[in-house]
């Protein structure tokens, strides 16, 4: 199977990348924009005939993956052309790529096209999105299934991982644990979400176009945990650190974008198919990290 990875120079395309290339079943190239990683190419998904992109013509692949999205939930609320653009223009740019080779698509969904009311939730909860980011999550999945019926969206939530950049949030808290400066954090009590590895999702994402599934899957870990309790959780695992948390609620935050407040991902559906499959949590992460 050749597998071509938009955006694997970031924290899920990345770790997919990494375990695909490890499978013997699988030929992958995996892309970069503006940052370039080990063994990526570039490619600028908001301009398929920019003369640096890769000619995907010569590798052909069975298999698109879009890993890229405008991620940052607050930007997006106050630059929405871009959002659109970074978010629902790509994923209709790849999906014209998968067209002309006949490929499968795997988009990434999010739990953001849910209101926060009463997560976590299934695939088939009612979907309202809350902010920008969300309602361009949304408005490209939907492309996503109208235009490739065989297409896969694994919807993901908090996703931390080893990634070279150390950008999500699990990362940044631990090195500011491992640092000897002082910080306080603030941090909502009240934003709820199913945390998950990273490299969980490219193991699932693998089985997944392996045995040629379709349709929407949570990928999510055992964690149910609000961001208190996940800063305290990579906290735990560095007795010396310097990091004290002062829990606020989300309204005292004020965060220019609106936020699903109890959301999260069940992942019944995929454990079904897959009862072996065993999700990590942060203190196996951790551990394996070797706090
Ligand atoms: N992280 C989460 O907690 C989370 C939660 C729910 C859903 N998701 C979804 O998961 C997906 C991946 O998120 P992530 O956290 O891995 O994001 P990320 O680390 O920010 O990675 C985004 C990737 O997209 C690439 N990219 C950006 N603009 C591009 C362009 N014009 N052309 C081609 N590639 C471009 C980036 O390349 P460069 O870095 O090289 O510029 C990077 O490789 C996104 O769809 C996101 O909405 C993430």
């Amino acid at each position: 199977m050749k597998v071509l990875i938009f955006g694997a120079s970031g924290l899920v395309g990345g770790n997919m990348f990494k375990h695909f290339s490890q499978q013997s079943d699988m030929e992958v190239v995996g892309t970069h924009f503006s940052f370039e990683t080990e063994k990526t190419v570039p490619f600028n998904t908001l301009d398929l005939k920019a003369k640096t992109n890769f000619d995907v013509a010569s590798f052909s692949p069975d298999v698109i993956i879009n890993c890229g999205a405008l991620t940052w939930v607050d930007y997006c609320e106050e630059n929405i052309d871009e959002s659109y653009q970074k978010t629902v223009v790509s994923t209709i740019n790849t999906l014209k790529i998968a067209e002309q080779f006949n490929a499968k698509y795997l988009y990434i969904g999010t739990d953001y096209v849910f209101d926060g009311k009463n997560g976590p939730y299934t695939e088939d909860a009612e979907v309202n999105p809350l902010n920008v980011y969300a309602r361009h999550k949304l408005e490209a999945e939907n492309l996503v299934f109208k235009h490739n019926e065989n297409a896969l969206s694994l919807r993901i939530t908090n996703v931390y991982g080893d990634e070279t950049r150390d950008k999500n949030f699990v990362s940044r808290l631990y090195n500011l644990g491992q640092s000897d400066e002082k910080h306080h954090l603030k941090l909502p009590y009240d934003q709820y979400a199913t945390p998950v590895n990273a490299l969980d999702i490219a193991k699932a994402a693998y089985l997944l176009l392996t045995d040629n599934k379709k349709g929407i899957y949570n990928i999510a870990s055992t964690d149910f945990v609000n961001r208190m309790q996940l800063a305290q959780l990579v906290l735990n695992a560095i007795p010396e650190h310097q990091v004290t948390l002062e829990p606020i609620s989300t309204k005292e935050l004020n965060p220019p974008a609106n936020r699903p407040l109890t959301g999260g991902l069940i992942t019944a559906k995929f454990l079904s198919e897959y009862p072996d499959f065993q999700f990590s949590n942060i203190q196996g992460y951790l551990a394996q990290k070797g706090v």
